[in-house]
């Protein structure tokens, strides 16, 4: 997939700043500074259009990227964050909800996990709840440039586990300091979204 062209569009609060004109949306969610921006980043091979940052909780508000006009990422706000008060963490919960649940563009969901660690206990919720609602998933198991490649395949398995995902579900073991992942990642969003009829991403009609 190349990217020609990538924007960022809005960083939307509520339903009345989401884009309307109806592009298909791929959103990324995960725990806060579990790496998600750094993977927008490295898909659209650009070094800081996402913000990234060593502080977690950086992300409030649902942040869209616009691809090659053709479709969206969506960055979510991450989860988990200790320091991010009760009230605020319910105000976060029915914000995103609402946008995961009833946001008609959505065509699936990056589930963002750190490949080092067993995912959290947020991390199986989320993963619960996005399978719940019948959304589709793609685990992405990142930061592997972390862990001696001899692992990966113990780590993955743990993730897999963990997460109780059933066989054949997808999971991109994925690094975004060194790329690893990302024709394979790039893949099967395209063979497995549905993009706006008789197009794919190779092969958008202008
Ligand atoms: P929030 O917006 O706070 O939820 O965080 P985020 O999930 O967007 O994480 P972000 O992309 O800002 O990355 C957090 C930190 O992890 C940064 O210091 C990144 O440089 C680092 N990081 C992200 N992905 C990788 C990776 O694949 N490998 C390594 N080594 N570091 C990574
Ligand atoms: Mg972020």
């Amino acid at each position: 997939m190349k990217v020609k062209q990538a924007e960022f569009v809005i960083s939307a609060v509520g339903p009345g700043q989401y884009p309307e004109d109806a592009l298909p949306e791929i959103a990324l969610a995960g725990r806060s500074n579990v790496g998600k921006s750094s993977l927008i980043n490295r898909l659209i091979s650009r070094k800081n259009l996402a913000r990234t940052s060593s502080q977690p909780g950086k992300t409030q508000t649902l942040n869209y990227y616009r691809i090659n006009d053709f479709f969206y990422f969506v960055d979510v706000p991450g989860y988990g964050y200790a320091k991010v008060s009760r009230t605020e963490r319910a105000a976060w919960g029915r914000f995103i909800e609402q946008y995961l649940v009833g946001r008609e563009p959505l065509r699936r969901v990056m589930l963002i996990i750190d490949v080092r660690h067993p995912p959290t206990k947020d991390d199986q919720a989320m993963y619960d709840w996005l399978r719940h609602h019948d959304l589709p998933i793609v685990v992405i198991a990142t930061k592997a440039d972390k862990i001696p490649r001899s692992q990966w395949q113990k780590h993955v398995k743990i993730v897999r586990e963990t997460l109780g995902m059933p066989k054949g579900d997808p999971l991109v073991l994925f690094s975004s300091e060194t790329g690893q992942g990302l024709e394979e990642l790039w893949a099967l969003l395209d063979e497995s979204v549905d993009w706006n009829e008789g197009e794919t991403l190779e092969n958008p009609q202008e």
